[in-house]
């Protein structure tokens, strides 16, 4: 089956080493996986005043989380903790009351950083606000990214085969996550 999933880059940089990390990845995931962009840029700062009346670009991300299977976070680290982009985003998406869009949406993080850790403190933190938002998460395989010139190309290539073998096989198990999941979790249950 073809599963649908939505990527969130956590990072707004123009030369952002996670967009191009999302890049592999969208060129190593399953030929059966779709995989869409969901652009955060353009939210204003979450104001819950507008919960009557979301802004075009909030909900528009709703949508999309909506229309996809599963939900995948390629976030840098800022400060042992995830930018606050994408905490913004994900406010956004988690309301109005009772109308998580994280609710039984299947994630997976993933991030690079120039620095040994890989993003894994702010992974963490991510990790545990995807609990919170009642987002089923992909435990393992784990991905923190020590992003290294070379390695990466613009494009989305990867010179590296060790790496490269590893982002497709955790592409590959996302895909089985979001199968396994979908099982026991179909989406029109509520
Ligand atoms: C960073 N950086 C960083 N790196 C890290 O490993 N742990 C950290 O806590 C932080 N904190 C941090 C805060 C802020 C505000 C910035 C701008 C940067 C460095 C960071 O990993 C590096 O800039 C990456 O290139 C950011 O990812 P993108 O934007 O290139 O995808």
């Amino acid at each position: 089956t073809t599963h649908k999933v939505g990527y969130f880059v956590g990072s707004l940089s123009q030369d952002s080493i996670n967009r191009t990390l999302s890049k592999a990845l969208v060129r190593l995931a399953p030929s059966h996986m779709e995989m869409t962009e969901l652009p955060i840029g353009d939210l204003p700062l979450y104001n819950r005043d507008l919960d009557g009346s979301y802004p075009a670009a909030a909900q528009a991300l709703k949508d999309a989380i909506a229309a996809v299977d599963g939900v995948l976070f390629v976030t840098p680290e800022y400060n042992r903790s995830i930018p606050g982009a994408l905490k913004n985003a994900i406010d956004w998406a988690s309301r109005p009351w009772g109308q998580n869009s994280f609710a039984r949406k299947p994630s997976a993080t993933i991030g690079a950083s120039p620095g040994a850790i890989g993003t894994a403190v702010g992974q963490q933190h991510l990790k545990s606000i995807l609990s919170f938002c009642n987002s089923p998460q992909m435990n393992a395989i784990e991905a923190y990214i020590q992003f290294k010139p070379g390695v990466f190309g613009d494009d989305g290539s990867v010179s590296d085969e060790g790496t490269e073998d590893f982002l497709r096989t955790y592409m590959h198990e996302f895909n089985e996550f979001i199968a396994r999941v979908l099982q026991v979790l179909p989406p029109d249950e509520d």
